[in-house]
C-alpha cells in the first residue's frame, strides 16, 4: 500500500493547471447510458473513481475507452441492468446509474450503497422521487430492485433536503420522462449546472439547473454528444489552502473563480490575497493566518468538501475559529490525526473548535476518507519535519497525481510503495 512522505517547511510557488471534476464527470458518465450513439469527453480526470463508474458501465453492457483526460463511451444496448455491490461498495457514486438505468430501460438492480465513513448517506429521497415518477421499488438482500412497467411519468417533487445526486438522479429519469417534471429545492451545485448542460446537449430540455427549482420535460429519446467536463473546484480550493498555510504564492489554472464564492471570501478573511485572472486565481498566502468561523452549508454556500482542507489552515491561525459541519454527521475523522501533529481541536457534536499552535510537527497518519486525506496532506505541507500520510488510496479517489502537482510547485512529497 502506497504511503505519501512530505518535508515540510517549503513556501510552494508556480502554477498549478486544475484538472476535470470527479464530481461533474461520475454523473455525466452514468448519463451517457441516457443516449443513442458515442459520448465523447474530454477534460476527464485520471482518477480511480472514473476507473470504477467506467468498470460499471461495462459490466452493464456499454463499451468504455479511457484515455488519459479522454473517455469515450457507447451504450447501444444494456443486457444488464445490474449495479452490483461489489462495485458499488467501492464508491457510493454508483447509485447515479439508477436514474438513467430506469428512464431509457424500464428497470435496474442497484446495491444499496451502504455507510460511509462521513456519515450514514441514505438514499431514501432517490427512491421516493422516483416512486412519485410511478416507478416500483423493491429493497430485496441489499438491492434496489426497480422497475417502471408503463415508464416514468413526469411529476413535481419537493427534497426534503438538497441532494447532490439525488438532483442529478431525478434530473436523468426525468428527461426521457413523460410530460414535465418539477424539482423544487433541488441542489444548485456547479456539477448539477454541467449535467444538466451535457444532458441539454443530448436534446434534454432541462431549465433553471443552478437555482432550486429545476423543470424538466420529458423526450422520446437523446443523442450522444461530445463535452468537456467541468474544472474541479474542490481541487481547486484544495490547492488555494495549499499556497496559504505554506505562505507561498501560486497561480491556479482554470480555477474559475464563479464557483469558489464563498471558499475565495473565507481565505481572505484568514489573510490570503486571491487575485482572480480571468479563468485563474493567484493566491499568496499571509505571514500570519487569522482564524476565522466557518459553517459548512449546500451550493452556493461553504462546501463540506473543502471543510477538511480549511481546518489544517486554522490549525496554524492566529486564534480561535469554530468550525461547524452541517452537511455530514462523522465528517471530522481528521481531527484525531490533525491531533497528532499537534494540533489543538476539541470536538462538541458537529462542531470543532480549533485553537491555532506556532507550529505543527511532522508525524505518521492515517487517511480516513479523501477530503480528510487532503487536510493531512496541507498540514504536512506546513509542518516541520516529516509527515508520512499512510492509506493514500483515499486520496487517489479525488485527487490526479498530487504529490507531482505539489512538488512542481516546490514541495518536498514523494510517493512510496510500503
Ligand atoms: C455529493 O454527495 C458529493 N459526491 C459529495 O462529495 C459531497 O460531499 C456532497 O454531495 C455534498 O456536497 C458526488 O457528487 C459524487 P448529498 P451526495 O446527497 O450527493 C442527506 C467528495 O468528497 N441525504 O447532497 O451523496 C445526506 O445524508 C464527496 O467528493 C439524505 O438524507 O451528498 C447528507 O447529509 C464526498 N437522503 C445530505 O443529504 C438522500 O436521499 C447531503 O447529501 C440523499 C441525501
Amino acid at each position: 500500500m502506497d504511503k505519501i512522505i512530505i518535508e515540510g517547511g517549503y513556501e510552494l510557488k508556480g502554477e498549478v493547471t486544475v484538472s476535470g471534476a470527479k464530481n461533474a464527470a461520475l454523473p455525466i458518465m452514468a448519463a451517457a447510458l441516457l443516449a443513442e450513439g458515442t459520448t465523447r469527453l474530454e477534460n476527464v480526470p485520471e482518477l480511480k473513481d472514473i476507473a470504477t463508474i467506467a468498470g460499471l458501465l461495462r459490466h452493464m453492457g456499454a463499451r468504455v475507452e479511457l484515455w488519459p483526460g479522454r473517455a469515450e463511451i457507447e451504450v447501444d444496448q444494456v443486457d444488464n441492468p445490474v449495479a452490483p455491490y461489489e462495485l458499488v461498495k467501492t464508491m457510493r457514486a454508483s447509485v447515479l446509474v439508477l436514474g438513467p438505468l430506469l428512464a431509457r430501460h424500464g428497470q435496474a438492480q442497484v446495491s444499496l450503497p451502504g455507510g460511509c465513513a462521513i456519515g450514514p448517506r441514505p438514499i431514501n429521497l432517490h427512491l421516493k422521487a422516483l416512486e412519485a415518477m410511478g416507478a416500483k421499488i423493491t429493497l430485496d438482500h441489499g438491492y434496489v430492485n426497480a422497475e417502471t412497467p408503463d415508464g416514468l411519468k413526469g411529476t413535481e417533487f419537493f427534497f426534503d433536503q438538497p441532494t447532490v445526486t439525488g438532483t442529478e438522479n431525478i434530473m436523468m429519469a426525468a428527461v426521457l420522462a413523460q410530460g414535465r417534471t418539477i424539482l423544487r429545492n433541488a441542489a444548485k451545485e456547479p456539477e448539477v449546472v454541467d449535467l444538466a448542460a451535457v444532458l441539454n446537449r443530448m436534446g434534454a430540455q432541462i431549465s433553471g439547473a443552478g437555482g432550486d427549482v429545476i423543470t424538466i420535460d420529458g423526450v422520446t429519446s437523446l443523442k450522444a454528444t461530445d463535452y468537456s467536463i467541468m474544472p474541479d473546484r474542490i481541487e481547486a480550493g484544495t490547492f488555494m489552502v495549499a499556497a496559504g498555510i505554506t505562505r507561498g504564492r501560486v497561480l491556479i489554472k482554470g480555477a474559475s473563480p464563479g464557483c469558489l464564492t464563498a471558499v475565495t471570501k473565507k481565505l481572505e478573511q484568514a489573510g490570503l490575497v486571491i487575485e482572480e485572472k480571468g479563468p485563474d486565481l493567484m493566491v499568496t498566502g499571509p505571514e500570519r493566518i487569522t482564524s476565522v468561523d466557518l459553517k459548512t452549508k449546500p451550493y452556493p454556500g461553504f462546501p463540506t468538501d473543502m471543510q477538511a482542507q480549511f481546518m489544517a489552515l486554522m490549525c496554524l491561525a492566529n486564534g480561535l475559529s469554530v468550525v461547524t459541519e452541517t452537511i455530514f454527521e462523522n465528517r471530522f475523522m481528521h481531527v484525531s490525526e490533525l491531533k497528532r501533529m499537534g494540533a489543538d481541536i476539541r470536538l462538541s457534536g458537529n462542531t470543532a473548535i480549533v485553537t491555532g499552535v506556532p507550529f505543527l510537527s511532522g508525524a505518521p497518519v492515517m487517511a480516513t476518507d479523501l477530503r480528510a486525506s487532503a487536510s493531512l496532506i496541507l498540514g504536512g505541507l506546513a509542518a516541520k519535519g516529516q509527515t508520512e500520510v499512510s492509506r493514500v488510496y483515499h486520496i487517489d479517489r479525488g485527487y490526479e497525481r498530487i504529490e507531482q502537482k505539489l512538488s512542481a510547485l516546490g514541495a518536498r512529497i514523494r510517493r512510496i510503495r510500503a
